[in-house]
């Protein structure tokens, strides 16, 4: 029997770190509760797979922080004290806290020390300045580093990442994200005609980027490389998942600008994502800051599929020597560049997507993600427990 886990995670909406905790909470469905702090698909995705879900409603104040603030309301403080205080009784009934966002970590850190259980932080960023407030990494280090039993790093580099910014090494270890293969081999080639058929593109050569839409996701680097590779249309997939609404008219605004409307097409969020990777040529990952992992890189290569990435974060984990094609971020000359090779050069291309479908299959496998989570959250409890 495993142990009663508390997942927490601040948001409804269903990005990567919550796909990838989806997995963990369907091990621990017997025993185990997710707490979301907001309401929205998400719910919906765990409680089809049988996983337990309650929704304890953070304020508005607390849900207005952002990555970016650097000194937090009084609402958004009152907020936090009034969701510890809801959190507590049910912590107690739980083995653990599992903190899967960082929002839920600070409350998380509170309600853990107070009902007395340990709590392991699951660490999706990258605490660095591209992607917090100083205040924020500060406030984050110092409660990892008092409350934490465990903080499990998404990638190598965010575990580097953690301990530049001061965290303990010890709590630190690496999980990369596993992702099944299963669902990219389900799609059969009637749907992959159809789905190209619908959107009426024919035999164009497709480039797909399969990314929220936000400013550091470089969709904006992809539309400027897209002028250079004539013919190619381009597909996004994705939608502004965290208030970024004004990056989103901006990316219609320049696809405009640039007379690219009729060879961008802005999908919005899907949930479809295996059907769509197998429809396109390539598939584009083009964050303009270090990614701290990066999901669709390994999804892309299942789906049999060449892969673009840029080259900092987590990324280089993922992408080796020929299972893919790396470029600088924010370089839309080199990013023009891969594409036209690849859309140009088939046997390239071929060699690229089988290498990339063995790597993927080899090293990062949801069985083995999963293993080694649960391994860790378990040490966790019984070292509390010793
Ligand atoms: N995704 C999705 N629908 C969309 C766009 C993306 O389900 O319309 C998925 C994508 O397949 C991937 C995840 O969202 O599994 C994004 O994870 P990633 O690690 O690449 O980036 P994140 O958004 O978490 O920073
Ligand atoms: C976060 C990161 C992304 C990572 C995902 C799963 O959302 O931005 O890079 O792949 O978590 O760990």
């Amino acid at each position: 029997m495993r142990s009663r886990v508390l997942f927490l995670d601040h948001v409804g909406v269903i990005g990567g770190a919550e796909l990838a905790i989806l997995d963990v909470a369907r091990a621990y469905r017997d025993t185990s509760t997710v707490v979301l702090f907001a309401d929205g698909p998400f719910r919906g995705r765990l409680t089809s797979e049988g996983i337990r879900v309650q929704i304890v409603e953070g304020s508005r104040d607390l849900q207005a922080v952002r990555r970016e603030t650097r000194l937090p309301s009084i609402g958004a403080v009152r907020g936090l004290a009034s969701l510890v205080r809801r959190l507590v009784p049910i912590a107690r009934q739980y083995d653990c806290l599992h903190a899967n966002t960082q929002k839920a970590f600070v409350t998380a850190c509170i309600a853990g020390v107070i009902a007395r259980r340990p709590i392991i932080w699951e660490l999706h960023d990258l605490l660095t300045p591209d992607h917090f407030s100083r205040a924020m990494i500060r406030l984050d280090v110092t409660l990892a580093n008092a409350c934490a039993s465990r903080v499990i790093a998404n990638s190598r580099a965010s575990a580097a990442a953690f301990v530049e910014q001061g965290g303990r090494p010890d709590l630190l270890r690496v999980v990369h994200n596993g992702i099944s293969a299963a669902p990219f081999d389900a799609v059969t080639d009637d749907e992959v005609t159809t789905a190209r058929r619908d959107l009426g593109l024919g035999d164009a050569p497709l480039v797909g980027i399969f990314s929220r839409l936000g400013k550091w996701k470089g969709q904006d680097v992809a539309l400027d490389a897209l002028e250079s590779v004539p013919d190619a249309h381009l597909l996004l997939v994705g939608d502004a998942l965290f208030g970024e609404e004004a990056y989103v008219a901006s990316l219609h605004a320049q696809a405009a600008r640039l007379g690219l409307t009729d060879r961008v097409h802005f999908l919005g969020f899907r949930s479809d994502i295996p059907r769509l990777m197998r429809m396109v040529d390539v598939v584009a990952h083009t964050s303009s800051a270090p990614e701290p992992f990066g999901r669709v890189v390994v999804e892309g290569m299942l789906a049999r599929r060449p892969v673009i990435a840029t080259a900092a974060g987590g990324v280089p984990e993922i992408v080796r020597d020929g299972t893919g094609v790396l470029v600088p971020p924010g370089d839309a000359r080199a990013l023009a560049s891969a594409m036209t090779r690849l859309l140009s050069d088939p046997a390239f291309a071929d060699d690229i997507a089988r290498q990339g479908r063995l790597h993927a299959t080899t090293f990062f496998t949801v069985e083995a993600m999963v293993d080694r989570k649960t391994s860790h959250i378990e040490a966790a409890i019984r070292r509390q427990a010793a």
